[in-house]
C-alpha cells in the first residue's frame, strides 16, 4: 500500500496543468465525470489523470473499502469503539429487505416507527391531532442540536416548494437569544414543540426545552404541555419524565449516527412541514445512492469517485480545506450540514486500531451558497496563496419557472467560477498586470442534476454520507464515534458553578479564571 501511496505523489508532480490536461484531450469531460440517472458528477476540473485515477481505484481495492462497505450494510458492529452497528441505511431500506443486528431483522421495528410517524405527522397536518383548545397547530419548533437540528434544519430549508404544512422553527444554541427570538412572534396555543435528542441528555436541548416548556406552562397551564410536546430520542423512557406523552415520542436506535439520523424519528419536522408522501421520495432518493453505492464498480461510482478525488486533494495534493458552494439558495444550510458530517465523522488522529494515522484525515469542510460568496470570499480562492479545492453543486432547473433569466444566471455565473478557477489569467492576459494575475489550475468538482426534488436531496445526502465513508475506510479510520467533542461538554459541566458563583477556585488556569472574572463582574455592561 505505502507503494501505492509514492506511486501517487511521484504521479502528481509529474500532473499536467488543467489547461494542458482540457488542452491535450477534447474528451475529458466525458472520461472524467460520471452519473446516477440525472445525478452528474464532473471531476475533469481536478488534477486527476487516467494513471492516478487507476492508482486511486488500487488504493481504495487495497484498503478494503468494498469489503467494508459490505460489512455497514449487513450491520456488523463496524463503530468499535461504542461497540455498534452503523445502519442508517436500513431506515432508507424501501426495498424492505431484511436488515440483521445480533441476528435480529431491525426492520419490523424501522416500519412500525415510520407508521407511527406519519400517521402523527398526518393527523398533525389535518388538524386532527390538536392544541390544547382544540385548534390546529399552525407552527412547530425542533429543539436540537447538532445532527438533531441540522439535518432537519437544512432539509426543511432545502425543500421549501413542498411546504404545505405547519411552518416549521428550529432551536438549537444554548444562547437564550436563540430560543427567545423564534417564540417571540409565535402563540403559544399554536405551537408544537418537538424535543430532538438522541440520548435526551445534552445540555444545550434540554435547557431550552425546559424553558419552552415554561413558555407553555406560563401561557397554558401545566396540563397542556401533553398536548404541545413531541420528542424525539433513543432515550425513551427520559421523554415521559418531562410530561410527554408515550404516544408523541418516537425512538430510533443506537446504531443510527446523530449526524445519519435525519433518516430517522429525527426527520419528524419535516414530515410535518412536507407529508409522509414527500419524505418517502426522500428516503427513496437515498435508498437509490445506497444501491448505486453497493453495486456499481468502483470506476463509476459516484460516492467512492468523490472520495478519491478527496483523498487525492488532501493526501497527494496537501490541500487542507475543501469548500462547499451551492448554487442553490435552499441548500443555504448544506455547507454547515457537511461540517458535522464530514468534520465530525473524519476528524480523527487514530486509526481504528488505536495506532497513530500517518495520513491527513478529514479537511476543513466549510461554504456558503452562490453567488452570494462570489461577492465575499472567492477572492481568495482565486488568488489567496492558498489553493482550496471547491465543490460545486447546481440543478438545471429551479421551482420558479417565471424567473428562469435567474436560473440561467445562477448556471452562467456557477460554470464561471469553475473555469476561471481552472484556467486562471496569464500575465500577458493580464497585460503585465500582476493584480490581475489568476495562477488558476484550481480544482473543482460540479455536483449537477435536475431540480432540487426530496428524491435529489436523498441521493446527494447519500453520497456524500458514502463518501465521507470510503475516504474513512482508506484511512482506516472509525467514521461513527466523536470522542472528541467529549472534553469540552466535560469542562464546561465542571466550569458551571464557577461562572454561577463568579468566583474561580485554585484549579483554574490565570486565563481562564480571569476571563470568568470578567464575565461575571456585576457591573459588566
Ligand atoms: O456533541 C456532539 C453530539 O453528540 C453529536 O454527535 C450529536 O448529533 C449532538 O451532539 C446532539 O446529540 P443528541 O441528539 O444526543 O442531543
Amino acid at each position: 500500500m505505502d507503494k501505492l501511496w509514492t506511486e501517487l505523489a511521484a504521479a502528481q508532480q509529474a500532473t499536467p496543468s488543467l489547461r494542458a490536461l482540457f488542452a491535450q484531450n477534447p474528451d475529458r469531460f466525458a472520461e472524467f465525470s460520471a452519473g446516477l440517472d440525472d445525478l452528474l458528477l464532473d471531476y475533469s476540473k481536478t488534477g486527476l489523470t487516467e494513471t492516478t485515477r487507476a492508482l486511486l481505484l488500487q488504493l481504495a481495492e487495497a484498503t478494503e473499502v468494498a469489503q467494508k462497505r459490505d460489512a455497514m450494510f449487513a450491520g456488523e458492529k463496524i463503530n468499535t469503539t461504542e461497540n455498534r452497528a452503523v445502519l442508517h441505511t436500513a431506515l432508507r431500506n424501501i426495498a424492505n429487505t431484511p436488515v440483521y443486528v445480533d441476528g435480529a431483522d431491525v426492520m419490523p421495528e424501522v416500519n412500525k416507527t415510520f407508521d407511527a410517524l406519519f400517521k402523527f405527522a398526518q393527523a398533525v397536518r389535518a388538524g386532527e391531532i390538536t392544541a390544547a383548545d382544540g385548534g390546529a397547530f399552525s407552527d412547530v419548533i425542533n429543539i436540537g442540536i447538532g445532527g438533531s437540528d441540522l439535518g432537519p434544519a437544512m432539509v426543511t430549508g432545502a425543500l421549501a416548494p413542498y411546504h404545505d404544512g405547519p411552518r416549521v422553527h428550529f432551536v438549537s444554541n444554548v444562547d437564550g437569544a436563540h430560543l427567545a427570538d423564534t417564540i417571540r412572534p409565535l402563540d403559544p396555543a399554536r405551537t408544537l414543540i418537538i424535543v430532538a435528542s438522541k440520548t435526551f441528555t445534552t445540555i444545550e436541548t434540554m435547557t431550552n426545552a425546559h424553558s419552552a416548556r415554561q413558555w407553555i406552562v406560563e401561557a397554558l397551564g401545566e396540563q397542556a404541555v401533553a398536548r404541545h410536546f413531541a420528542a424525539v430520542s433513543t432515550a425513551l423512557d427520559k421523554g415521559a419524565v418531562f410530561g410527554i406523552l408515550p404516544e408523541r415520542t418516537f425512538g430510533f436506535w443506537d446504531w443510527v449516527g446523530g449526524r445519519y439520523s435525519i433518516w430517522s424519528a429525527i426527520g419528524l419536522p419535516v414530515m410535518l412541514a412536507i407529508g409522509p408522501e414527500n419524505f418517502r421520495e426522500f428516503l427513496t432518493g437515498a435508498h437509490e445512492m445506497d444501491q448505486h453505492f453497493r453495486t456499481a464498480p468502483f470506476a463509476n461510482n459516484l460516492p467512492v469517485l468523490l472520495a478519491l478525488t478527496g483523498i487525492w486533494h488532501r493526501n497527494i495534493c496537501g490541500h487542507a480545506a475543501r469548500a462547499v458552494l451551492p448554487y442553490d439558495q435552499r441548500l443555504a444550510r448544506f455547507p454547515a450540514y457537511l461540517q458535522q458530517l464530514d468534520m465530525e465523522s473524519n476528524g480523527k488522529r487514530v486509526r481504528k486500531d488505536g495506532s497513530a494515522v500517518t495520513q491527513a484525515t478529514g479537511p476543513l469542510v466549510w461554504g456558503e451558497p452562490g453567488t452570494n460568496g462570489q461577492h465575499a470570499f472567492y477572492q481568495l480562492l482565486h488568488q489567496g496563496t492558498a489553493v482550496i479545492p471547491c465543490e460545486f453543486l447546481i440543478a438545471a432547473q429551479g421551482h420558479e419557472p417565471a424567473m428562469r433569466e435567474h436560473h440561467n444566471l445562477l448556471i452562467a455565473n456557477c460554470l464561471a467560477q469553475t473555469r476561471a478557477l481552472m484556467l486562471g489569467r496569464t500575465l500577458e492576459e493580464a497585460h503585465g498586470n500582476p493584480h490581475r494575475v489568476f495562477p488558476g489550475n484550481r480544482p473543482s468538482v460540479t455536483i449537477a442534476y435536475n431540480k432540487l426534488t426530496p428524491r435529489t436531496l436523498g441521493r446527494l445526502i447519500a453520497l456524500y454520507e458514502h463518501r465521507v465513508f470510503v475516504e474513512a475506510a482508506i484511512w482506516g479510520i472509525n467514521a461513527f464515534d466523536q470522542w472528541g467533542v467529549e472534553l469540552g461538554k466535560e469542562l464546561a459541566t465542571g466550569l458551571l458553578p464557577i461562572v454561577a458563583s463568579g468566583r474561580p477556585d485554585q484549579s483554574a488556569d490565570s486565563s481562564t479564571a480571569g476571563l470568568v472574572l470578567h464575565l461575571t463582574k456585576k457591573d459588566t455592561a
